[in-house]
């Protein structure tokens, strides 16, 4: 499909943006929002207050792979990145969730950080895990990591508004958990914009302490 393909070609060069101009103010945002709509989402969803923490440290560290992802490449001709950046980009699900467990951290949170960029019609990865062969908590990460993607400004492209997101991931409703993704839309609806504006504070402040211009 042609909305398919346009959005495996966004994120295509959002990988290829990831791997060349890496930018830790806008990850550390990125898992921010995240790590906050996974636990609105959660909430919604039913799960307890402890569930709901895990799942928060997942949402906050589901990219830390992208930190090794960095070094790996460093080094490399930059020919060779776009010849076999796909591949690059989708080693960060393993590598974080490695990452994870040689910290000691719950080895739940590194299976769902390892499963995060699995799709339910099993063309995601690292396993090409299918349907409910994905944690809920992966399933969870993943709504929240798109939608939050799609509505933050990047060096090609500014930030989607709200509304034309959820459209962009109706589009592509058959990567998602129709349950969650459901639930999620009924978040959003409820989500108050001045919660976008705060993402935009809280870049701006991580950006300043960096020592970087956000803007
Ligand atoms: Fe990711």
């Amino acid at each position: 499909m042609q909305n398919g393909t346009q959005t495996d070609r966004r994120a295509a060069d959002a990988g290829r943006l990831v791997l060349i101009q890496p930018d830790l103010a806008i990850e550390l945002t990125h898992g921010i929002c995240v790590s906050n709509l996974c636990v609105r989402l959660g909430e919604e969803l039913g799960l307890h207050e402890d569930h709901l923490y895990r799942l928060a440290q997942a949402g906050m560290m589901h990219d830390i792979g992208k930190l090794r992802l960095k070094e790996y490449v460093r080094g490399r001709e930059q020919e060779s990145l776009t010849i076999e950046e796909i591949r690059y980009v989708r080693l960060h699900a393993d590598l974080g969730a490695d990452i994870l467990l040689s910290q000691g951290w719950d080895p739940d949170i590194a299976v769902w950080v390892r499963h995060h960029h699995e799709n339910m019609d099993g063309s995601g990865y690292p396993r090409r895990l299918k349907g409910e062969e994905i944690p809920l908590e992966s399933r969870i990460i993943r709504v929240c990591d798109v939608f939050a993607a799609l509505t933050t400004d990047r060096v090609y492209r500014g930030a989607f508004d709200m509304n034309t997101a959820i459209d962009m991931m109706i589009d592509d409703s058959r990567y998602y958990d129709i349950h969650v993704f459901l639930a999620f839309q009924k978040v959003i609806h409820d989500l108050e914009p001045e919660e976008l504006k705060t993402r935009a504070e809280t870049l701006a402040a991580i950006s300043s302490i960096l020592g970087k211009d956000s803007t």
